[in-house]
């Protein structure tokens, strides 16, 4: 298995980000884990507790209702979702990273797909009562954050809720970083350019050493 080296890591990315091929390089990330989900370096291994949280808050009640995971992983958070009765969609833009998922999880009933966010299948375009975005964005360089985010918010149905889990950073810092976190500015544009309201807003350090800031958001798109 290739060991993960985090300065060749930053170099291998920003060269797919200068030739214009911000998505060229995710496939890699899985394949050199050769099979084995624990050494996909990025992976908790386990769902989000903000995402967990939030869905003991608000419990769905309903057998219908339809949720999708944005750059899925190795699939814990949509396995999650489905646990707690959202009918689940997850997809990754890598085909490893979704086999992955597959042979992790063989009874699971989430349908795990491989897609692009930047040209999902047009059935998915407000369509679900839940959309789920982790780590995502702040992975993807300058116009693409904001392609992204469109898309992300174009997945979600009248009355649903989009929530957001990323790293975070103050304006005008770190302003190289792979990955680049997201500054207030930047994540307030899911309620000032795609008219969601905000539901919650959390921002905290987790729990690494040193501690790395974050930002766990909700909104919901209102009935028109
Ligand atoms: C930093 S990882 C986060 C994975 C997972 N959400 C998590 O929190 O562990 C970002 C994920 O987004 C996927 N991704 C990046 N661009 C994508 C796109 N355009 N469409 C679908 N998935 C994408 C990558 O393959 C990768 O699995």
């Amino acid at each position: 298995m290739k060991e993960f080296n985090p300065i060749e890591y930053k170099k291998m990315v920003k060269s797919y980000q200068e030739n214009d091929d911000p998505t060229g390089w995710f496939d890699s990330i899985y394949t050199d884990a050769q099979g084995d989900y624990k050494a996909v370096f990025w992976a908790d291994l386990e769902a989000n507790e903000y995402l967990i949280d939030w869905l003991k808050e608000h419990p769905n009640t309903s057998k219908n209702k339809k949720a999708i995971v944005v750059g899925c992983g190795v699939g814990d958070d949509a396995q999650a979702l489905s646990e707690f009765g959202y009918k689940v969609t997850a997809f990754d833009i890598s085909p490893t990273a979704i086999k992955l998922c597959k042979d992790r999880y063989p009874t699971t009933k989430v349908n795990f797909v491989v897609a692009d966010l930047f040209n999902y299948p047009k059935e998915w375009f407000e369509n679900f009562d839940l959309v789920y975005e982790c780590n995502t964005i702040q992975v993807l360089p300058g116009k693409y954050r904001i392609k992204a985010r469109e898309a992300i918010s174009s997945l979600i149905a009248k009355n649903g809720h989009v929530l957001v889990s990323c790293r975070s950073r103050n304006k005008g810092e770190q302003e190289d970083d792979i990955p680049l976190p997201l500054d207030k500015e930047e994540i307030n544009k899911f309620v000032e350019d795609d008219k969601l309201i905000q539901m919650s807003f959390l921002a905290y350090d987790d729990n690494q050493t040193p501690r790395v800031p974050h930002f766990f958001a909700t909104y919901k798109k209102e009935r028109e």
